[in-house]
């Protein structure tokens, strides 16, 4: 009812401003001193972990791209191979896996079974199993030889949102670990991420506040056909989630891509009208990956695609091309999906409603799906 609500229309609205406090939660009792420490996984043994020659990512819809997005930041710090699969195709394709691979989970429920059968096959393998997991004491963290819990707190929408940006974080914090342990990142980036963590919940509250702005965005929007949704690096999957998030409360079809590949085919797509979300990475920190995707938007725009550009404060560079900007907080290139998320969901949220539909339950779907 409303007061489970706290006040707000959907568990999924209450969810997505609960979201400081989810990634607030992630982080505490990991980080002291300008280092994580996440003792779940220095319970494996500091040399476990050093022999650890490849990571493999596995989880389904929304947990899949908190995979994706954690495997840029995982290779970046710790410096190991680290490859993203869908658990339901993982066991299929018959993979390399030996006692120096490390199999990490992701999954909001614990329970999807499509996920628990492919940690049992990397536990059978001889892997080092490793889950990411919102809810105490689920199947999956029980199997693993360690449990990373997200404590995000409850989610009873179906979409996931909270949970998302607090796997992206959990994800982050095992690659900070990985990396000091493996001596691949030095005390400086080690100390300047885990500050990027400490100002995190004050930037999502900012990005929280993007409700206004973007409720009026879906106003217009409402009979949209088809979205799509351009990001580059960790902005790559942030789009694919924007799209599935899309899809699956407000049943638009929706494509999110790789900016790169967008004249590889999907430039094809764009007609007049036709909405683009494009992820903008910030100029200061990102200039070589910010003038790409500048140009791309060019190029969408020239084609009559109607740009909603979601850009750092400050960033103007867009303002010729973008028909929409939405500004978000300053932030490092990794800690950007955090907040870049957070409209792509109010979006799909307000377009939902403004289709009449049941934000928390939409058709066909289950908040856990437990059969393969
Ligand atoms: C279902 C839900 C999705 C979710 C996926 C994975 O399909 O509808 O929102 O992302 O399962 O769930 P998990 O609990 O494993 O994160």
């Amino acid at each position: 009812d409303a007061a489970d609500k706290g006040g707000w229309s959907s568990f999924m609205a209450k969810e997505i401003t609960e979201q400081p406090e989810a990634v607030a939660n992630t982080v505490r009792g990991r980080v002291s001193a300008g280092t994580v420490e996440i003792p779940e996984l220095a319970a494996l043994g500091a040399e476990r972990l050093q022999t650890i020659d490849r990571v493999i990512i596995i989880g389904c819809g929304t947990a899949s791209y908190a995979g994706m997005i954690g495997a840029y930041a995982i290779e970046q710090w710790a410096r190991i191979p680290v490859e993203v699969q869908l658990s339901h195709e993982f066991r299929y394709r018959d993979p390399v896996l030996t006692d120096r691979t490390m199999v990490i989970s992701v999954s909001q429920s614990g329970e999807t079974m499509d996920t628990l059968m492919a940690v049992k096959y990397a536990i059978e393998h001889g892997a080092v199993t490793v889950s990411v997991c919102n809810s105490q004491s689920a199947t999956i963290p029980r199997e693993s030889d360690a449990a990373v819990y997200t404590h995000a707190g409850p989610e009873v929408a179906v979409a996931s949102t909270k949970a998302f940006t607090a796997q992206i974080t959990a994800l982050y914090l095992i690659g900070l670990h990985l990396g000091r342990v493996r001596g691949t990142i030095d005390a400086q980036t080690q100390a300047d991420a885990v500050q990027q963590f400490e100002l995190l919940p004050e930037k999502l509250r900012e990005a929280v506040e993007s409700h206004d702005q973007i409720a009026q965005l879906a106003h217009w929007m409402a009979d949209s056909r088809s979205v799509l949704f351009l990001g580059r690096h960790v902005g790559y999957p942030t789009a694919l989630e924007g799209a599935l998030k899309l899809k699956e409360i407000a049943y638009i079809h929706a494509e999110g891509f790789a900016a790169g590949e967008l004249k590889h085919g999907p430039i094809a797509l764009i007609d007049h009208g036709q909405p683009v979300f494009v992820l903008v990475p910030s100029p200061r920190t990102a200039p070589l990956m910010h003038s790409k995707v500048v140009s791309n938007i060019q190029e969408i725009r020239a084609r009559g695609a109607r740009v909603i550009a979601v850009v750092e404060k400050g960033d103007t560079s867009v303002l010729p091309y973008a028909d929409d900007v939405i500004r978000l907080p300053l932030a490092d290139v990794f800690f950007e999906p955090l907040l870049q998320v957070i409209p792509l969901q109010w979006f799909a949220l307000e377009l939902s409603t403004a289709k009449g539909l049941d934000v928390d339950q939409p058709r066909n779907l289950a908040k856990s799906v437990t059969v393969e």
